[in-house]
């Protein structure tokens, strides 16, 4: 594994991030030894090799790597949707599974947003982001008023009462943010959650889960294709290696936080960029 930490000048030292005072040094995640294996009728996928990765409090942190390198079988090992063939998941110090229960306490510190918003299209945009909240039982005055703030804070106040078909790509992604955010749980798990938006509005959404992330003090794990996002978010991008995935580099990015979108014209930007995709293109 090679080590890029420091590779690149950053603009200020890491520890002199403006974010939420109070940053706890702690590990959010832990991947210990973890390793996945499809079994399917040809025999056995390998999907992610033995892996260790510890995501600190409050971190940033963005997988990276080609399509099919077992970035989303991550997410779900991390997200207990998916159990590993081999070694441990930690989630604030709890191991996520016991033989073949997960643990409740660690499930409820996990927020996931995927791709496609997934919104139950029978339900308005209020109650589709209440809905973990009643399935807690949650009292209904409560729910709504948590439902109405969480508007608030994404961007959609207005538009509670509303269905998610009446709601554009962009807006509907908000609601299922909100909708991860809404029992507070303190990591967000994201894959590819801008894939499906154009250019513009994916830019207003980074700029807006920065914010987010910024202001709830959740911990992220966000997983894109797209390397100048990758830069623009993280503390840290994991680049995994093709299939069986692993890590292949770690690179730090030092930027101030937060960031506005006219870093990227910077050289530093750029150079980090031209590095990461040399090192994808060099992994064939
Ligand atoms: N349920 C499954 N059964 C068998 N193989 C699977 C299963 N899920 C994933 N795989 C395989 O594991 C590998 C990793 O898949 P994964 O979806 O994690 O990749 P990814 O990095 O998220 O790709 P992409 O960037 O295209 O989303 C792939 O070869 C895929 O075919
Ligand atoms: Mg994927």
């Amino acid at each position: 594994m090679t080590t890029m930490s420091g590779a690149h000048p950053p603009s200020v030292p890491t520890s002199a991030k403006v974010r939420t005072p109070g940053a706890s040094t702690g590990n959010e995640i832990e991947l210990v030894g973890v390793e996945k294996r499809f079994e399917i009728t040809e025999g056995s996928v390998h999907a992610v090799a033995r892996t260790d990765l510890a995501v600190g409090q409050r971190e940033f942190i963005v997988l990276l790597g080609p399509s099919g390198c077992g970035k989303t079988t991550i997410l779900r090992m991390m997200s207990g949707l998916l159990q590993p063939s081999a070694g441990m998941v930690k989630v604030g110090g709890r191991d996520l599974w016991r033989g073949a229960q997960r643990d409740q306490v660690a499930l409820q510190n996990l927020g996931i947003v995927f791709q496609e918003a997934n919104l139950f299209p029978w339900l308005s945009i209020e109650k589709n982001i209440a809905l973990p909240l009643k399935l807690r039982r949650v009292d209904k005055a409560q729910r709504l008023a948590k439902a109405h703030e969480l508007c608030k804070l994404v961007g959609i106040t207005g538009f509670e009462k509303r269905w998610p078909r009446e709601l554009s790509g962009g807006m509907r992604q908000r609601a299922a943010i909100a909708r991860a955010l809404s029992y507070d749980p303190q990591i967000l798990l994201m894959d590819e959650p801008f894939g499906a938006l154009d250019a513009m509005t994916r830019d207003q959404m980074n700029l807006e889960i920065q914010r987010i992330w910024m202001s709830s003090g959740c911990t992220i794990v966000f997983v894109t294709h797209s390397i100048p996002e990758a830069v623009f978010l993280a503390d840290r991008i994991i680049l995994l290696s093709p299939r069986p995935g692993r890590i292949h580099s770690i690179t730090e990015i030092s930027f101030e936080q937060p960031r506005d979108m006219a870093i990227q014209t910077s050289p530093e930007f750029q150079d980090i960029v031209r590095s990461l995709r040399r090192e994808l293109e060099a992994m064939g």
